[in-house]
Formats: C-alpha cells, sequence, structure tokens
C-alpha cells in the first residue's frame, strides 16, 4: 500500500512536471512534492507507524524517490530558464545587414570655411594667426594708423563710437598697431581674421558687422613685389589655379604706395561678363606697402625695417567664390541655405 502510493507520487509529478511551463508554477509544484507538508514528507512522517523491516525498506524508498524527484525538478528548472533564455536572444538578434541610421551633420559656415582656407594657406607660407580685441580704443583703430582726429579720411569708415575714446573697430588693421608695439622694431609676419563694425545700413552688400583678414609683413628688404606674390597665390586658392591679379593705384592712410587688387573674373575668365561688369576684373581687396608714419608711430625706423599690409574682405571673397548675391545670407543662418554647403570640402 505505501510502496504503491510512493510509485503513485512519481508518476504523478512526471505528468505534472511535464504540464509545467513557468518558474513560479514549477516552484509550487516542488513545494507540492517536496516541501515540508508535501507528498514526500508525509509519506515519510507515516513511517514511524509500521514494523522495522517495512520502516527500512520504505525509508530507503522514499529517500530514492526524493533524490530522484529533486533531480527532475532541478533538470525541469534549467530547461525553463533555457527556454526564456533563448526566446530573449531570438527577440534582440542584431540584423547587421541592416543599413545605419543617418546621423543629422551640419556643415561649416562659408565665412568660418573662407577663413580656415585663409588661415592654412598664410600658416604654410610663415605667417602666424594674430588676434585683437572688437572694442577698441580710437588710438589703435586710427590715429596710429596715421589718421588722426579731424582727419577726412575718417569719413571712409563710419564707426560705431561708445565714447570719444572707445569705439567697435571698423577695421582689423589695429592688430597690426597692436603687434608692432609688442614685437617693438622686430620683423613680423601675421594673418588677423576678425569681425568689424561700421554704421552701415544693411542691404544686400552692407553689412554693420561683417568680417577682416588683415596681413602685415614687416621685415628686410620687404617689397611690394612679395605682397603681389602673397596675394596671388591667395586669389589662385580661393578662385581656381588659373586666375590672376592686377594692382591698381588707391589711397588709405595707413599704406603708401596704396593699392586696390582686382582677380581675373572666375566666371568668364577676363572675357567679360555681368558678374564683372564687363570689365574682366573684379576687386578683392585694399592693401599697400606700410606708410612710415604709422612705422614710425609703432616703435619702427622705416630705413631699417618696412614691409606691406593687406585687409581681405572675408564676406566679400566668400560672395565671388560660392556665388552668393546677398550678404545677409550669412548672418540669417536659414538652414536651407547653411546645408548648400555640406559637401564644400
Ligand atoms: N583696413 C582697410 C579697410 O578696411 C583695408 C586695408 C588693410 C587696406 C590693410 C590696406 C592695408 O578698408
Amino acid at each position: 500500500m505505501e510502496n504503491l502510493e510512493l510509485e503513485q507520487v512519481c508518476g504523478k509529478a512526471e505528468e505534472e512536471l511535464n504540464a509545467v511551463d513557468d518558474l513560479n508554477a514549477l516552484q509550487q509544484l516542488k513545494a507540492n512534492y517536496l516541501g515540508k507538508k508535501g507528498f514526500v514528507a508525509t509519506i515519510m512522517a507515516n513511517l514511524k507507524d509500521l514494523t522495522i523491516e517495512k520502516r527500512k525498506e520504505l525509508g530507503m524508498k522514499s529517500n530514492q524517490v526524493k533524490q530522484a524527484l529533486e533531480a527532475r525538478f532541478e533538470a525541469k528548472r534549467k530547461a525553463i530558464e533555457n527556454k526564456i533564455v533563448q526566446a530573449k536572444l531570438a527577440t534582440e538578434t542584431i540584423d547587421v545587414t541592416l543599413p545605419g541610421v543617418k546621423f543629422n551633420v551640419g556643415a561649416i559656415h562659408p565665412l568660418q570655411k573662407t577663413i580656415m582656407d585663409l588661415e592654412d594657406l598664410y600658416i604654410s607660407m610663415g605667417y602666424t594667426v594674430a588676434e585683437g580685441p572688437e572694442i577698441e580704443t580710437d588710438e589703435y583703430c586710427f590715429e596710429k594708423l596715421n589718421l588722426p582726429k579731424g582727419h577726412p579720411a575718417r569719413d571712409m569708415q563710419d564707426t560705431f563710437y561708445i565714447n570719444p575714446e572707445l569705439l567697435l573697430r571698423s577695421q582689423t588693421s589695429p592688430v597690426q598697431v597692436r603687434t608692432m608695439l609688442q614685437e617693438s622694431g622686430k620683423p613680423i609676419k601675421i594673418i588677423c581674421p576678425g569681425k568689424v563694425y561700421r554704421r552701415d545700413a544693411d542691404d544686400a552688400t552692407h553689412s554693420h558687422q561683417f568680417m577682416q583678414c588683415e596681413g602685415l609683413v614687416l621685415g628686410k628688404d620687404v617689397t611690394l613685389a612679395d605682397l603681389k606674390g602673397a596675394l596671388l597665390e591667395m586669389a589662385r586658392m580661393m578662385f581656381g589655379k588659373e586666375r590672376n591679379i592686377r594692382l591698381r593705384p588707391s589711397f588709405f592712410p595707413f599704406t603708401e604706395p596704396s593699392v586696390e587688387v582686382d582677380v581675373s573674373c572666375s566666371r568668364c575668365g577676363g572675357k567679360g561678363c555681368s558678374m564683372c561688369k564687363n570689365t574682366g576684373w573684379i576687386e578683392i581687396l585694399g592693401a599697400g606697402m606700410v606708410n612710415n608714419n604709422v612705422l614710425r608711430m609703432c616703435g619702427y625706423n622705416p630705413d631699417k625695417i618696412q614691409g606691406y599690409a593687406f585687409g581681405i574682405g572675408v564676406e566679400r571673397v566668400t560672395m565671388l567664390k560660392y556665388h552668393i548675391d546677398d550678404i545677409r545670407n550669412f548672418y540669417l543662418n536659414d538652414i536651407r541655405f547653411l546645408n548648400q554647403f555640406k559637401e564644400v570640402k
């Protein structure tokens, strides 16, 4: 009778184990069979009422059944856990053949691109990059550049004054002054890119804030021919290897002689078109040999050292290079405008 019960326990357990497929149910089932009040424990508790022989025999069998059941439950637990892991792996599989997610990358702003190109070019020619403040003194922005107070040429640049001595710089030329005063008599080879401000009404070709890239080279026997070489390289880097430049006489208070520099038109190659107003040439910058007065005021002896300065209009050359017809586009930052420069290398 007891024997049979024990065998029945095994059969029933096997049947119920087959039906279980989650860990909670398994736990419950295990308690029914192997727990303190489970089938096996109950059988074992009843042994005390049997004869010694029967108790021995049934006790041994009960232990065997208990061990066998423990092994079966353990195996079933592992099987269920394995099934869970496999299901998880199946849902988390990575399909390595799927195309990647496209990141929405930005583009370098065209003005920044021009400045980077200019810096690369001039650094390769031995220049260093210098910077100066945007709030300047009247002394550095004008007086030391041979433009004393009341000089008529001040009208060329309508300036934002903060007070009679302080202003928003209207050109990057004061960085020349600062560098000369600092180097006091030593040779100089710098470019200074930066923002400048003028009291201009904004329109397609004017902006109250724009950018210049100034150049200054001082040394023994630096000539106008060196200046032409430095600018020709720049024009060819910006507008193509076939470009030429020409120098036209002009006037700036801080240079003597002064020149305005034209580049041969990149659209018509010099034949004449609407972009160059049928002249074949487009004006791109002002330049000249540093005026002796400026050299003296900034601590240089013009008999020993001389050189040239140039001022590139960053917007101007960028507009010409990328055929942009309104300067305001640079500052509106319309994403449709900026996106066009994604491919520009
Ligand atoms: N600073 C001048 C301007 O803004 C340009 C320039 C720079 C001319 C250096 C000559 C030499 O008009």
